[in-house]
Formats: C-alpha cells, sequence, structure tokens
C-alpha cells in the first residue's frame, strides 16, 4: 500500500430508501465517480475493518439489494450494510480507504493488479477491467456485463469458425443472424452484397435452412478481388483498393455446406445485379465499404424490396466507411425511410416502401 493511503471515518449514515443509506463526505476528501467519470473513485469501504463491496453500485441495486455495494459519488457515500441490517443503526464503524493514483497508465494497471487478488466474483472483476480499459482507451465505451447471447453455444461456434482471433464482429453478425430470422417469415429473396471469407453470408443462409421455407434463395454478390477504387472525396484515406480480397474457392469452400441455398454472382457491383432482376427480396445485406456499390446496391434493391423486409448496412456507423454513410443517408432521404443507427454500428431500414 501506498505510504499517503488514508483511512476515513465515516460519520453517522442517514437511510434514504430500502438498503440505501447516505453519508456526506467531508470537504478534505477526493470527489468521487460523476456522469463523466462512473469509475474514477478509488475509495474501498471497510465495516468494522472488513472490506465490502462492490463499489461503484448501482444507486438502484444499493437501495434493492443492499450486501455491502456502496457508489462514492460525489461528495457523497451511497452505501449498505454487508448483511441487510441498517448502516445507521447496527452499530458498525464504517471506513473509507482512499489510495491515491500513482501517475500515468503503469500506476493505474500496477494498482489493479494488486487489487484483482481481493475481487471476489466476475462482476467485480469486470468492473476493474472496465476501469483500466477507460484509461488506457478512454473515448471508447465498455457495454453490459452479462449479456446471455454470449451463452448462445451453437451461435459462438459459427462465429468461431471464421474466427478472426477476437469477438469484435460479434455483436454485428449476432445482429445479422437475428434479422435475418425475422426476414424469413416474409418468404421472399435474400441477398448480401460484400462477402468476403462468407462469414456472414454462413450465418444468413445458416438461418434460411433452419428456419425458412424450402426453396429460399442467398444470393451472394462480390467481386472476390477486394475493394474497388474508392472516391477520395467520399471514401476517406482508410480503404485502399483490393482490400478485403478473398477468392471465389475459399468462399465457395466456406460455404459448401449451405450450396443448396446459394447463389454466387461473381463481378463488380452492379454489374450482376441483372442476374436477380425479377425477384423481390426481404433481406438484402450490404457490406461494401465504400459509397459507390453502397449507393448501387441501394438503388437496385430498394426498389424490390417486400414491405416490411430488411436493409442491412454494416459499415453505416463507422468512421473508416464515410462514403457508405453518405450513401445510406442520401438515398434513404429520398425516398422518405428511417434509418435506424444500430450501437453496432450497423445502419437498419425496415422498407415500409409508400
Ligand atoms: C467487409 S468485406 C465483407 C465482409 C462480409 N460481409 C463478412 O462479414 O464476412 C467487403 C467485401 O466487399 C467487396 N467489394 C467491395 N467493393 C466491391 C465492388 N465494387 N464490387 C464487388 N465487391 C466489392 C470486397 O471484395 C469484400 O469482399
Amino acid at each position: 500500500m501506498k505510504k499517503d493511503a488514508r483511512f476515513w471515518r465515516l460519520s453517522q449514515a442517514r437511510q434514504i430508501s430500502g438498503f440505501g443509506h447516505v453519508v456526506d463526505l467531508p470537504d478534505e476528501m477526493p470527489d468521487g465517480d460523476s456522469i463523466g467519470s462512473p469509475n474514477a473513485s478509488t475509495a474501498r469501504l471497510f465495516e468494522n475493518g472488513r472490506e465490502i463491496g462492490p463499489a461503484h453500485a448501482l444507486h438502484s441495486d444499493i437501495e434493492a439489494l443492499g450486501q455491502g455495494r456502496f457508489s462514492h459519488w460525489g461528495r457523497q457515500l451511497y452505501l449498505s450494510a454487508s448483511d441487510g441490517t441498517s448502516a445507521s443503526s447496527n452499530g458498525r464503524v464504517y471506513e473509507l480507504l482512499i489510495e491515491p493514483e500513482e501517475e500515468g497508465v503503469a500506476g493505474v494497471l500496477r494498482d489493479g493488479a494488486d487489487r484483482v487478488s481481493a475481487l471476489q466474483s466476475d462482476y467485480e472483476r469486470f468492473e476493474l477491467a472496465e476501469r483500466l480499459f477507460n484509461i488506457l482507451v478512454p473515448g471508447a465505451k465498455v457495454s453490459e456485463f452479462g449479456r446471455t447471447y454470449f451463452e448462445d453455444q451453437s451461435f459462438a461456434s459459427v462465429y468461431e469458425r471464421f474466427g478472426e482471433g477476437n469477438y469484435r464482429a460479434y455483436d454485428r453478425r449476432w445482429t445479422v443472424a437475428q434479422l435475418a430470422r425475422h426476414a424469413v417469415s416474409l418468404e421472399g429473396t435474400f441477398a448480401e452484397c460484400g462477402v468476403y471469407r462468407g462469414a456472414t453470408a454462413y450465418l444468413i443462409a445458416r438461418t434460411l435452412k433452419l428456419y425458412g421455407a424450402s426453396g429460399l434463395k442467398l444470393h451472394l454478390f462480390d467481386s472476390f478481388s477486394g475493394l474497388s477504387n474508392p472516391s477520395s472525396s467520399m471514401d476517406g484515406q482508410y480503404w485502399r483498393a483490393g482490400d478485403m480480397a478473398a477468392g471465389l474457392d475459399e468462399v465457395r469452400a466456406n460455404l459448401a455446406e449451405w450450396s443448396d441455398c446459394i447463389i454466387i454472382h461473381p463481378g463488380w457491383i452492379p454489374s450482376r445485379f441483372s442476374d436477380v432482376a425479377t425477384e423481390r427480396f426481404a433481406f438484402v445485406h450490404i457490406d461494401v465499404d465504400l459509397f459507390q456499390p453502397t449507393h448501387d446496391s441501394l438503388v437496385f434493391f430498394y426498389e424490390r424490396m417486400l414491405p416490411g423486409g430488411v436493409i442491412l448496412c454494416d459499415d453505416y456507423g463507422f468512421a473508416s466507411c464515410p462514403g457508405a454513410r453518405t450513401a445510406m443517408e442520401d438515398f434513404f432521404e429520398s425516398v422518405r425511410e428511417t434509418i435506424i443507427h444500430l450501437p453496432t454500428g450497423q445502419g437498419l431500414v425496415i422498407v415500409n416502401g409508400r
């Protein structure tokens, strides 16, 4: 423990609601968490000398669940006793330990490492990881703990077979599969523009086979030579022609399991769209990263969508794909449809076809 760590004995708590109690903190104590920095406080809480927690608890959880949860929020401490008794009348001594941060990222990481062995649950470890993550990557935001979609083993095994060694695309691919599941009931044709190695095509085809009427088809459009030429004025500097290239043989092999419902149309978008000019579409996944092929895909497919059909643009909310966003916004403004900006970064349109 660092030399200037300090215990503060708390004055009498007053009850607010349920197990929740509050103590006003002395002026000389450091400020706690705030809306902009929800994990800023390093305070640890001790009840008769025994550490309790977790810290940074939601105030509603402190009140409803108690069990030692607490929150050092601004100039106040919200706390609950460890065992359902009243923190204002159980006669126990409550002390806060404030350990000043070492300077810099390395100091924060050392502090975190020191605390790991005292953490008792996955949730507490998640909170520590969140705090460290926020410090290392200040602009990025960690999402909720305990989301059950990570427990779907069958989805996870499909995701992992196209494994890129991380789970960054997990939420987007999950969304693709869920929306495809919704669209099968329309009994229209499915399409994907931008296939790469076939990861999302695999999930869409699997959904068609598991839940769709027999005979439904998935049409796949890709150059199989990577991206076309980015426009420097529309697409920024991130992409280069030929990025994301995967060969047709590799993709056919990856999708062999679903070969009876998949039709592949190799070529530059939009040159092969005429192959499906007479179809009506229930689901179109557009994932080509650039302005021009996104625009061309929207122009072709939108007027062939069934009412209630799904158009999902993978690239809509990403700084690396400004052209895809412009193509979506310009097009859907002109036909007066709403783009739903999903927290995954995807842009979703449920076609109403006015
Ligand atoms: C991001 S990758 C697709 C990823 C895939 N949907 C997935 O999630 O696994 C983009 C794909 O778009 C294709 N592409 C980009 N521009 C194209 C164009 N103008 N014509 C045809 N294909 C294009 C690339 O070849 C690449 O396979």
